[in-house]
């Protein structure tokens, strides 16, 4: 009879799971060095930012626009130029540009994310510009009063550079890519690279 209420509990315990299987706290895996990260909900987003990737998280929109206005108030002006990007635009900015620049997906992992693990999905990360667009997307905007304002004051409205010259992810600076983690639920999205590569600038905890 004991033998019986034995088996009985053994049959109704959860299994555990096999020796190396992932668990719900491991990070997930990377691709090419980059996490993976979801497209933000349709309804959260609108438009914002210039050109074709112009969508943007209505709350970090309102954000921007705060610091654009204290920008201004420096003489400096402050440009979202690139935000939102679906998986199929990254496709194309990773596999398509590869592919016209003869690059191997390791040597283009090293200034793009490969298509669902790009910061850009989120909504929460924007490409920044100067006035002076001859420095967008190049490490000279860091160095532009764009890129200084930003490195002095970015963190004061909850942004930080996600891929900084110390980085340890192997992705080349990016002075003009910047995170938004200034609510739970960014802070949440970004939980991983904030402690496998931390940014720097970064906003405290
Ligand atoms: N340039 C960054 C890594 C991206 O493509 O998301
Ligand atoms: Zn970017």
């Amino acid at each position: 009879m004991r033998r019986l209420a034995l088996l009985l509990l053994c049959a109704l315990m959860p299994a555990l799971p096999p020796a190396g299987a992932a668990r719900a706290e491991d990070p997930p895996e990377r691709l090419y060095g980059h996490l993976p990260y979801d497209e933000a909900p349709a309804d959260a987003l609108a438009a914002f930012c210039e050109g074709s990737s112009n969508l943007l998280r209505k709350e970090v929109a309102q954000v921007v626009k705060v610091m654009q206005e204290a920008a201004r108030a420096e003489g400096v002006t402050l440009r979202a130029i690139s935000c939102f990007r679906s998986v199929k635009t990254q496709d194309y900015l990773f596999y398509g540009i590869a592919k016209k620049r003869g690059q191997t997906p390791e040597e283009r992992a090293k200034v793009s994310a490969p298509p669902g693990h790009s910061e850009h999905h989120t909504g929460y990360a924007i490409d920044f510009g100067d006035a002076n667009r001859k420095t967008d997307l190049e490490q000279s905007f860091g160095k532009s009063p764009a890129g200084q304002w930003l490195l002095a004051h970015g963190t004061e409205y909850g942004f930080e550079l996600s891929f900084p010259k110390d980085s340890t992810q192997g992705v080349s600076y990016e002075p003009w890519h910047w995170r938004y983690v200034g609510t739970p639920e960014a802070r949440q999205t970004f939980r991983w690279a904030r402690q496998l590569f931390p940014a720097n600038p970064a906003v405290p905890d």
